[in-house]
This record gives structure tokens, sequence and C-alpha cells, in this order.
């Protein structure tokens, strides 16, 4: 089955082609950071204005560039949800629409399980069970996976998502948005031992998360230094290094309380170098595999949702014609039952 993914659910547009036989045929991107950037983060309307303005010309592109033409597309999947509620809808009304004319079966996509599936479009594909991380800007979330589609949280933020935090300290530090990708370059030049970032929540069972913390030991230490000439650099190291440590000893226990033994790391902040360096560690000493998308599939795309769509659609699911958007939507509340 050929199916047409589109994600509009924040600031990034993203249109895919993906056959359940083929693989993925072709994806574009356009990231809207230039139209938020002078704002310092995303502003919705003008987020919703950019996916109604690109999401024609990208499909067209999308479809040139692997040769297919409308008729060739036999599903269209759409992010429904979670995420900006204009965002998602300019991208539902879009491909509802679509599918109406074209009278092909149309779905609304979980973000979070085109993240979650996303390293399942590399060749060495994680089967289920795997245990999943799931750090964006929105979400952090740690997630058993006992078959595709059957989710069970282990644990998640009780504040800031991990990509959030990431962001709100790169803005207190003076750095553009986004954030993330900011204070990554700036942590490698830094001494990530100068100050000693706390590991929340880490010294108490349990696998949830809290960052926000993380966000107010920056504010302090950056006010109360003197402002010499590495000190951006060895927050950014110590936040940078507070994270991923933090991260993996809540993957340890989840593999512990689990006993499985494929790791799946996802979502945004998945991009960070020294995450990826941290996590290929924690799999050589628990001598577990660890699964990551391609670095331009751990960002929003539309691949991960044409991908995620596919399975389900081609498992006979879809929407009916009323367009639903879901700003808020459980992971663990979504149909299980996906064939393959
Ligand atoms: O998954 P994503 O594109 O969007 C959401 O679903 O939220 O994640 C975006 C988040 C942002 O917070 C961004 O700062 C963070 O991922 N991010 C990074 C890096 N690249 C993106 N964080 C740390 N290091 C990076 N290299
Ligand atoms: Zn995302």
């Amino acid at each position: 089955m050929r199916v047409l993914g589109i994600e509009t659910s924040c600031d990034e547009t993203g249109v895919a082609v993906y056959d359940t036989g083929a693989g993925l045929l072709a994806h574009a991107l356009h990231s809207q950071i230039d139209v938020h950037a002078r704002f310092g983060g995303v502003v919705p309307e003008l987020a919703s204005r950019d996916h109604v303005r690109k999401l024609a010309p990208m499909l067209r592109g999308v479809l040139r560039s692997c040769d297919n033409r409308l008729s060739d597309i036999q599903g269209i999947a759409y992010t429904a949800g979670p995420g900006l509620v204009g965002a998602l809808l300019a991208g539902a009304a879009f491909a509802h629409g679509l599918a109406h004319s074209l009278t092909v079966p149309v779905l609304g996509v979980h973000h979070m399980e085109g993240h979650l599936l996303a390293p399942r479009l590399e060749t060495d594909a994680p089967e289920p069970p795997f245990v999943a991380l799931l750090v964006s800007g929105g979400h952090t979330l740690l997630v058993a996976v006992d078959a595709v589609g059957d989710y069970r949280i282990l644990g998640e933020t009780l504040d800031d998502a991990a990509g959030e935090a990431f962001d709100k300290t790169a803005k207190l530090l003076g750095l553009e948005y986004p954030g993330g990708p900011r204070i990554s370059e700036l942590a490698r030049n830094g001494n990530a031992s100068r100050f000693r970032f706390p590991r929340p929540m880490t010294n108490r069972p349990g696998l949830d998360f809290s960052f926000s913390g993380l966000k107010t030991f920056t504010r302090t230490t950056f006010q109360a230094q003197d402002g010499d000439s590495s000190l951006r650099a060895d927050i950014a190291a110590g936040f940078e290094a507070a994270i991923c440590d933090t991260l993996a000893i809540k993957c340890r226990r989840a593999m512990a309380a689990t006993g499985m033994r494929r790791l799946v790391v996802a979502g945004g902040v998945s991009a960070n170098t020294r995450l990826r360096a941290t996590f290929n560690q924690l799999g050589e000493q628990l001598d577990i595999t660890v699964y990551y998308p391609r670095p331009q599939f751990c960002t929003d795309n539309g691949a991960m949702i044409a991908y995620a769509g596919a399975l389900r659609l081609a498992a006979g699911q879809e929407d009916g014609s009323a367009i639903r958007v879901y700003p808020r939507w459980d992971i663990d509340s979504l149909p299980p039952n996906i064939t393959r």
C-alpha cells in the first residue's frame, strides 16, 4: 500500500510517501525556524499559516521526486495530535480534502507513535518487544512496546520535557531558538564537570522525570558567576551531561524492570551527540542493542507519519469523514491491532 504522510503538529512541515512493499519513496521537510526565530519561540498562528502555504507545493515536489502521480496514492496519514491545534488542523484539513477527492482512506496518526517507529525506517529495524525513550520538545516518555501499536507507559516527565529543558536553558544563556542544537554546539567546548548539575529524581525509585530544576540551577549558576569567557559553554556542557545521565539512569532501570534487550531512543533530543555517546555506552554496559532514527528523522518529519500511518491503514484502520485533531492525546490509548 502506498501512503502519503503529512506532519504539521508544530513548526515543521513534513510530507512523505511510504510504500509497505518498497519502503520510503520520497520525503520533504520545511522548517519554520526563520518564521519564529525573531520571536524566540513558536508563534502558533504563524505556524498554522505557514503549513497552509507550504503543503500543496511540497506535495507536488515529493510526488515529482519519486515519479509518482496523485492517482498512485492509496491512503493518506496525517498527524492528528498531540500538537498545536491550529497547526494540526492545517494538516488534517489538507489530508481529508485530498483523501475525499481521491476516494482513498485517511487516518489521523499519533505524533509520538511516529517518533517511536522512526528507527524502523532504517535497515536494522528494532523488533518488539523493546523499550522506547521518547525525548522531544513536548514529551519525555518511557514506553514498553509489547507489539507495534501496543504501548505501556513506564514513566514520563512531571514538568518540562527534555527538549523543552534544552530550549528554556538556551534562552537563559541568551542563545537563539531552537535551543537544543545551540546548547549542543556550545557544550562541545565546555567543561561538563565545572558545575555539578543535579540528576533529578534519580535518588529515589521510579521511572518518572523532572527537568524544571535544571533550568533553575542554570539561572542561579549563571547569575552567581562573573561571566568569564568559558562560563556559558561550561554551563551548557554541565546541563547536557545532567540530562543525558538522568535519561540513561532511568533507562537502565527500565531495562531491568522489563527484562527487554532492545532500546529505542527517538524524538528531537535523540539527535544530540552526547546523548548518543551516553546511550551507546549504556548499550555496551548492559549488552543490549540501542536503536536511533537517522539524525534527520529524530526531529519532526513526514516519513515517520507516513510509516506509522501505512501500518495502520494497511491493517484496515481509517477515520470517518469528520476532521478530528487531538492537541492532547495519550499514546497508550491507541488501538493496538497492527498486523505487522
Ligand atoms: O521531536 P521534535 O522535533 O518536536 C517535538 O515533537 O517536540 O523535538 C524538538 C526538540 C526541541 O526541543 C529541540 O531543541 C530538541 O528537540 N533538539 C535537540 C537537538 N536537536 C533538536 N536537543 C538537543 N540536542 C540536539 N542536537
Ligand atoms: Zn516531534
